[in-house]
């Protein structure tokens, strides 16, 4: 384990056993310690003058207010306290490891989602399906909370939630489950060039066992064209699965037009619609979903990144009217016979906790990225010329994609390795690939190359955005002044009009 974490651990529980005293509730009936991390609204201190936080103590984030709660000062292992837990309260971010801006690949976990989860792990650690005593039940319970505060984020039923291992593993239930019932009357399926990897890959296995997918084009924003879309239905369609927010660009495609498109169609050339699937892995609990009035029958969740743990998610499909599709995993019939196996009751909790939370402090959350994503963007612009933003700009304000013309992807990346973000540069053994979602944005290999992706996120700090511009800005401007194409860029000579030989 992390030495730091380590040391933090005996601090914090003997801090919250000073302002928590032990209740039955909390402690099991053998007297061990308990295991759990409790936050405190009580102890909320609201900042004056800062616009994020919320004049009720009582609805503050618990989870920005750790740090008053450390033990200011105290040394452990050389570092101070202070200095160890970030002004956010979260004790991941630590001296020395570079600034964490890649929330689009996973979130750190809400402390308050860790506080739920962790009696779920060593005391009440029955197994939900067990029916004949106490353990199973409070474990059922606690599932079936957890099924209701997700549902409420996404305004649907609990019935129709079926808990999976993550949005992976959601995508590929939905789209070969719905693929395969389906395939003796409609073997065509519908998405776009931009999806995730395992949309991409799980109509590429429908393809090789006879199914006709269109992968529809995106326009240069990554928006998809609604006549494109109608254009490419066919009475043999069963499904159409499009993503809501883009994981590279975070472009947000239009749900609740797209469902339309899919009605009007099926009522005008009396065919039966196709089911509508989306990808909202990077989408719930960052902008309002609701799959009633968006026509969703199914969506993919994932719970780490909502600030959740890892290794769980669920499965939105519609029981009225029905979506039929065939498991992929057959068992103990589970989830309504469609993902059989227990339930892992903790996480399950944990991606309920993260969804009420989310639900909680959408708006919050959304006007701190936004204005954090705004800063970012000028600090950059204002410092630095040829910068291009992909996607179009009134995305999803947390994931920034920008590409620095005349500066080398690979340097760029090698020279921030203070800063955790991804790049439009998919590492392959043998080289660097460009981003095949910037390309069919029809971005230029190099400028693909040359693109950063910035995941600003509930905990990311102003400090840390003012810290990565000064970077950024340092390394460019390093970089161009290396680069023979730049200076002829400063010489006034158009590079594109340049026939380079080819020898
Ligand atoms: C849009 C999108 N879909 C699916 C996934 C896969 O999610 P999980 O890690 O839960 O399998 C991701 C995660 O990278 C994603 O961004």
């Amino acid at each position: 384990m992390n030495p730091i974490r380590s040391a933090l651990r005996p601090s914090i529980a003997s801090y919250q056993a000073s302002i928590h005293p032990p209740t039955l509730a909390s402690t099991s009936v053998l007297g061990r310690r308990p295991l759990t991390t409790p936050t405190n609204p009580s102890r909320a201190k609201v900042q004056e003058g800062d616009p994020h936080v919320r004049e009720d103590p009582g609805e503050a984030l618990e989870g920005e207010l750790i740090a008053e709660r450390m033990p200011s000062g105290e040394e452990m292992f050389g570092f101070k306290m202070n200095e160890v837990v970030a002004k956010t309260g979260t004790d991941m971010k630590v001296p020395g490891r570079p600034i964490y801006l890649d929330m689009q690949a996973t979130t750190p976990m809400d402390p308050r989602v860790l506080d739920k989860m962790l009696p779920f792990w060593t005391e009440q650690y029955g197994n939900p399906h067990s029916r004949t005593h106490a353990y199973g039940w409070e474990a059922e319970n606690a599932v079936d909370e957890a099924r209701q505060h997700l549902a409420d984020l996404v305004g649907a039923n609990p019935k129709d939630m079926v808990f999976t291992s993550g949005a992976t593993e959601s995508n590929n239930m939905i789209i070969k489950g719905i693929a395969k019932f389906h395939q003796s009357k409609r073997k065509h399926i519908i998405t776009t060039q931009t999806e995730h990897k395992c949309v991409l890959d799980s109509c590429r296995y429908l393809s090789t066992i006879g199914f006709d997918i269109t992968y529809l084009p995106v326009q240069p924003n990554g928006l998809i064209s609604l006549e494109q879309l109608r254009n490419a239905l066919r009475p043999d369609t069963s499904l159409v699965s499009i993503m809501t927010v883009n994981n590279e660009i975070g472009v947000i495609q239009p749900m609740k037009e797209i469902s339309e498109t899919l009605k009007t169609w099926a009522q005008e050339t009396k065919n039966q619609k196709p089911y509508f699937h989306t990808d909202a892995a990077q989408a719930i609990g960052k902008i309002p979903i609701d799959v009633e009035e968006m026509g969703i029958d199914a969506m993919s969740i994932s719970g780490h990144k909502i600030y959740g743990p890892k290794g769980i998610g669920a499965a939105y499909v519609r029981r009225r009217p029905r979506v039929r599709l065939e498991p992929l995993i057959h068992g103990g019939g589970q989830e309504r016979g469609l993902r059989s196996g227990t339930v892992p009751a903790p996480l399950v909790v944990g991606l309920g906790e993260a969804a009420r939370l989310a639900k909680r402090e959408m708006s919050l959350d959304h006007a701190r990225i936004k204005s954090l994503s705004d800063r970012l963007v000028q600090g950059i612009n204002s410092q630095v010329e040829h910068v291009i933003r992909n996607g179009d700009p009134n995305g999803y304000p947390g994931c920034v994609n920008l590409s620095f013309a005349y500066v080398e992807g690979e340097s760029l990346l090698m020279a921030l390795k203070d800063i955790a973000l991804s790049s439009g540069s998919a590492c392959t053994s043998a080289s660097l690939e460009p981003s095949y979602v910037l390309r069919a944005l029809g971005a230029a290999d190099d400028m693909a190359h040359s693109s950063l992706r910035f995941g600003i996120g509930r905990f990311t700090t102003e400090a840390e955005v003012d810290l990565v511009v000064q970077r950024i800005v340092a390394v460019v401007s390093r970089l161009r002044e290396m680069s023979p194409l730049w200076e002829m860029v400063q010489e006034g000579i158009d590079i594109n009009k340049i026939e380079w030989s080819q020898s």
